[in-house]
């Protein structure tokens, strides 16, 4: 089986929903505690073992190359005044040369465009994609589960979480067949089904694996939903010759492009940082306490 390498990381998004703060930067390197959105998404496929990171960028956006290459001042200026601690935190964090790769989307078109804009880098063999604004909170990350997944079923993977049945309208939802290995049979993929119309409330968190038969089928551009051209309408096409598995993920997802997602993981991440947490802890207890009244 074809190991995966490589993972597309869509960040040509215009981050409508965070502005004004989106006008000049991109919701991708907006901070949860210190580190940007992308770094942590950017660490959970490090960890899955991806070798190459594919970035799909538009106008503004050119600041997350930046952020991947080295900062050689910032380093001889750390070495200079003995912060060694941080500047192999800085090193550690930095992709080896010729392990990025970036392309520009050139209109937002919608997510099925930003993933066949990849094709190329990807060539001919499966890939991760990660949507960059759903950052990822576990024990073990979700997209190493999926991998390690992947190497017992093949085909293509989508990883789930369950949502109040209510809320189904809002997301990509998948239907469940029969359990397998750790994963279950996707039968069904809907994006933002109508209320009640849902096949299940297992909605789709943002971590895939897919096969490059997608790229073909994205290669028509048709438009769907929002008249954007869909990812969900490209993987219906695809289920319908190559196997989709479900992985149910057991961590937490914030939905960093939205504020309140993006609040809650910044509490989140410093609540489990030892250096942090009894600091937060009481100022967050007293707020908490105050607004209750
Ligand atoms: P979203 O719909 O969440 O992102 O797309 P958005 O369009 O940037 O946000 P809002 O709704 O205006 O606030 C999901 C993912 O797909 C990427 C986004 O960057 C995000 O990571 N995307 C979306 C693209 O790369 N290109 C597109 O044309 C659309």
């Amino acid at each position: 089986m074809r190991k995966i390498r490589k993972a597309v990381f869509p960040v040509g998004g215009l981050g409508t929903r965070f502005l004004p703060a989106t006008k000049t930067v991109p919701k991708e390197m907006l901070t949860v505690v210190d580190k940007p959105v992308i770094q942590y998404v950017v660490d959970e496929a490090r960890a899955a073992g991806i070798e190459h990171l594919i970035f799909v960028t538009g106008r503004n956006k050119a600041v997350i190359e930046d952020y991947f290459d080295a900062q050689v001042e910032l380093y001889t200026t750390l070495a200079e005044r003995g912060k060694t601690e941080a500047l192999a935190h800085m090193q550690d964090l930095q992709p080896s040369p010729g392990t990025t790769s970036f392309t520009r989307q050139q209109e937002p078109l919608g997510l099925g465009h930003a993933v066949w804009c990849a094709r190329e880098l990807v060539g001919d063999e499966p890939f991760a994609l990660l949507l960059p604004d759903m950052v990822m909170q576990a024990r073990k990350g979700c997209l190493a589960e999926m991998v390690e997944l992947y190497s017992e079923t093949g085909g293509n993977i989508i990883a789930v979480q369950e949502c109040d049945p209510e809320e189904t309208h809002q997301y990509g939802i998948v239907g469940k067949g029969r359990d397998i290995a750790h994963g279950f049979e996707i039968t069904a993929m809907v994006e933002k089904p109508p209320r009640g119309m849902a096949p299940s409330n297992l909605f789709i968190n943002g971590r895939y694996i897919l096969q490059p038969e997608i790229f073909h089928i994205l290669a028509s551009q048709e438009r769907g939903s929002g008249n954007e051209i869909q990812l969900t309408d490209a993987m219906v096409k695809l289920a319908g010759k190559e196997p989709f598995y479900g992985f149910r993920f057991a961590g937490r997802t914030y939905d960093c492009g939205s504020k309140t997602g993006f609040i809650e993981a910044n509490v989140a991440f410093a609540l489990e940082r030892g250096d942090m947490r009894d600091k937060v802890m009481e100022p967050l207890a007293a707020l908490l306490a105050q607004h209750d009244k």
